[in-house]
């Protein structure tokens, strides 16, 4: 059994008097598609900034392949970002750049590739999530689910060894976000790639992850297989999941 590629111990971290991490624990095993669930303000977005050095815990340990990130140390944080693809919650995109630019800026810009690999790199990421014929258009012409798996090609350009996803479907209609899951499932099984996503979206959840988790008062309260966090008797997970029925059916009605 190899050590898990991310691993947190006992995480805090508190701004002021607003205590939102109370001691998280998590491991994600290489090749692991790990999604995080949790309330709005539940502290998702700040435990993800955890995993890329944009955060440093009050207390406990973030260890990422192997770096531990949480006393701030320079090399393990230049170490880290060269293996982790983000995908932010708002997409930024370069709006004045093409599509096939937008995936070819890193490569250009950190890679230093030349033109014949970035253009072989950037119809493969295209193809794979479904863009190839948007290639020459602008970000502004796109839809908001084209977008989504623009900014997701992007975040993998470099091949990261870790993908960090926060809420890459959000705002999307149902049978979007079902596209833009099927983008980054296909993606992930042909790049081999370990990933951390965020979402409000149970479909969206149970469709990719391996394990989902809750985070519910500060801590990680249940991390397991779908069929198993549904089956769940926690009472968080009860009333979180019970909740989001109640949120769908006023949506349809
Ligand atoms: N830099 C900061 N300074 C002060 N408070 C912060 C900071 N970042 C986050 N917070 C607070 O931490 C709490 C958790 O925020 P976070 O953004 O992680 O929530 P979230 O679970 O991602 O919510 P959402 O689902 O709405 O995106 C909130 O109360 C927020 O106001
Ligand atoms: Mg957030």
């Amino acid at each position: 059994m190899t050590a898990p590629l991310i691993q947190l111990r006992g995480v805090k971290k508190a701004f002021g008097e607003v205590r939102v991490l109370e001691g998280v624990d998590l491991d994600v095993a290489e090749g692991e598609t790990f999604v995080l669930l949790g309330g709005s303000g539940s502290g998702k977005t700040v435990l993800m900034k955890h995993l890329e050095g944009l955060l440093q815990p009050d207390e406990g340990t973030v260890v990422v392949d192997g770096h531990d990130l949480s006393k701030g140390d320079p090399k393990a944080l230049e170490a880290v970002r060269r293996e982790v693809g983000v995908q932010f919650q708002s997409g930024a995109l370069f709006d004045s750049l093409s599509v096939a630019d937008n995936v070819a800026f890193p490569l250009r810009e950190l890679q230093h590739l030349k033109a014949p690999e970035v253009k072989q790199r950037v119809d493969e990421l295209l193809a794979l999530v479904g863009l190839t014929d948007a290639a020459a258009k602008l970000p502004g012409e796109l839809s908001g689910g084209m977008r989504k798996r623009l900014a997701f090609a992007r975040a993998m350009a470099l091949r990261p060894k870790i993908f960090l996803a926060d809420e890459p479907t959000a705002g999307l209609d149902p049978m979007t976000t079902e596209t833009v899951d099927d983008a980054i499932v296909a993606a992930q099984k042909k790049l081999g790639v370990t990933a951390f996503i965020i979402t409000h979206d149970l479909p969206t959840a149970f469709r990719i992850a391996d394990r989902v988790g809750l985070l519910f008062e500060g801590k990680i309260i249940e991390a397991a297989p779908p069929e198993t966090f549904k089956a769940s008797k926690h009472p968080a997970v009860l009333a979180f999941l019970k909740d989001w029925l109640e949120r769908e059916a006023s949506a349809r009605a």
